[in-house]
């Protein structure tokens, strides 16, 4: 029998059999009944295409352009926190990786490698997510070295005053293996995570993660620094408004790969919402579910401007490393070109709104046609 790996979610299964119990269950969990979690990949099942033919696929372009960056394709790195537990290379394999297909990796504030190690394995575009500390010298300090190591956005998540409540991290009593620390705060005294007796990434971002963190925070966060601000972590219109107003460069739709507050809509339910409020003001990105090329293609004809992928990039590093890693953005590569080309795209901006069918719209509850 073959063990060959040929799509991205064959990885999961894979990391299953190859990473300790503790940590695979706090890669691939998601909050409680993990309700959103599978709705993240259910959701994308109910939308259907309407392909259009007889249009010359020849050559299919994937390039685009994020805050002003060009990149080989819409698919881009979500920040997953300790990636040295997936590998001994972590962040660092996931940087080369990335800087290999020409995408975007968005660096973790817990990263078990620095701003400065990822930036020093070489150019590639990198975005740096924030957890916003009490402490706010903690986070002026991380902003700078950022800056500094050349990174070219903040991503900014609001989805997490509190840990979500993670079942598998609690019987695990799941914490960061004492042999590794969260690099970008070792020198702070803040880099380990105690051993308790539930799950020891929820005592520390309720020790250390500010909890009263509010949209005035961001006009703050813009006094600090002049890189452009993503605010991670929307699934209302709501608050799309108020983040133009606060003055986001950009938006991503995000339910923190389901992990945080559960029965959220799956984020490619709430992606239009977020679209049409943005009213093409600011770009708007979508995380959570993405495992095939198809719905890449089916959260851009909603109105993304592209993607991030989370839990793929750990269960691929796990595997292989950063080889791994390279295979998986690959393969969705691959597949995006694959389902452009089927449905009629050869560019970016080809794929539009009339290129899926939502459910709503095949039970003749809405109608765009
Ligand atoms: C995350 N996510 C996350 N988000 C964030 O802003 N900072 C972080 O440190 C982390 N860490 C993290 C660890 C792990 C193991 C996972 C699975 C997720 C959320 C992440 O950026 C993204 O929103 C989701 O992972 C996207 O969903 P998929 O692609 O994993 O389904
Ligand atoms: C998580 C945090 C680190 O989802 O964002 O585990």
């Amino acid at each position: 029998m073959s063990t060959e790996i040929v799509n991205v979610c064959e990885y999961e299964e894979a990391a299953k059999r190859k990473l300790p119990k503790m940590v695979f269950d706090y890669y691939a969990s998601g909050a409680e009944d993990e309700w959103s979690l599978k709705e993240n990949r259910h959701a994308f099942e109910r939308i259907r295409f309407r392909p259009r033919i007889l249009i010359d696929v020849t050559s299919v372009d994937l390039s685009t352009t994020v805050l002003g960056f060009k990149i080989s394709m819409p698919i881009m790195v979500a920040p997953t926190a300790m990636q040295r537990m997936a590998h001994p290379e972590g962040e660092l394999a996931t940087a080369r990786a990335a800087a290999a297909a020409g995408t975007i990796m968005t660096l973790s504030s817990w990263a078990t490698s620095s701003v400065e190690e990822v930036a020093s394995v070489g150019p590639g575009i990198r975005f740096f997510q924030l957890y916003v500390y009490k402490d706010r010298n903690v986070v002026a300090q991380l902003v700078r070295r950022a800056e500094r190591a050349g990174f070219k956005a903040i991503a900014l998540t609001v989805d997490t005053p509190r840990l979500g409540r993670r079942e598998s991290d609690i019987k695990n009593r799941f914490s960061l293996p004492p042999h590794l620390t969260l690099k970008n705060f070792e020198g702070l005294d803040l880099g380990h995570m105690e051993k308790t007796s539930d799950s020891g990434l929820a005592s520390y971002v309720a020790g250390q993660i500010d909890r009263s963190l509010s949209w005035k925070d961001v006009k703050w966060l813009q006094t600090i620094t002049r890189l452009p601000i993503l605010v991670k972590g929307v699934l209302t219109a709501e608050d799309t408004k108020l983040a133009l107003q606060a003055g986001a460069a950009g938006i991503i739709v995000s339910n923190h790969g389901a992990r945080q507050l559960d029965y959220v809509p799956a984020t490619i339910s709430a992606l239009e919402e977020v679209v049409q409020a943005a009213s093409g003001r600011v770009p708007v990105f979508l995380d959570g579910g993405v495992r095939r090329g198809t719905d890449v293609l089916k959260a851009l004809a909603l109105g993304a401007s592209g993607v991030f992928i989370g839990r793929p990039v750990v269960f691929s590093l796990a595997c292989e490393g950063e080889a791994g890693v390279k295979k998986v953005l690959q393969m969705l590569r691959d597949e995006f070109e694959l389902a452009m080309a089927l449905a009629g795209c050869t560019k970016i901006k080809d794929i539009n709104r009339s290129h899926v069918q939502t459910e709503s719209e095949r039970l003749g509850l809405t109608s765009r046609l």
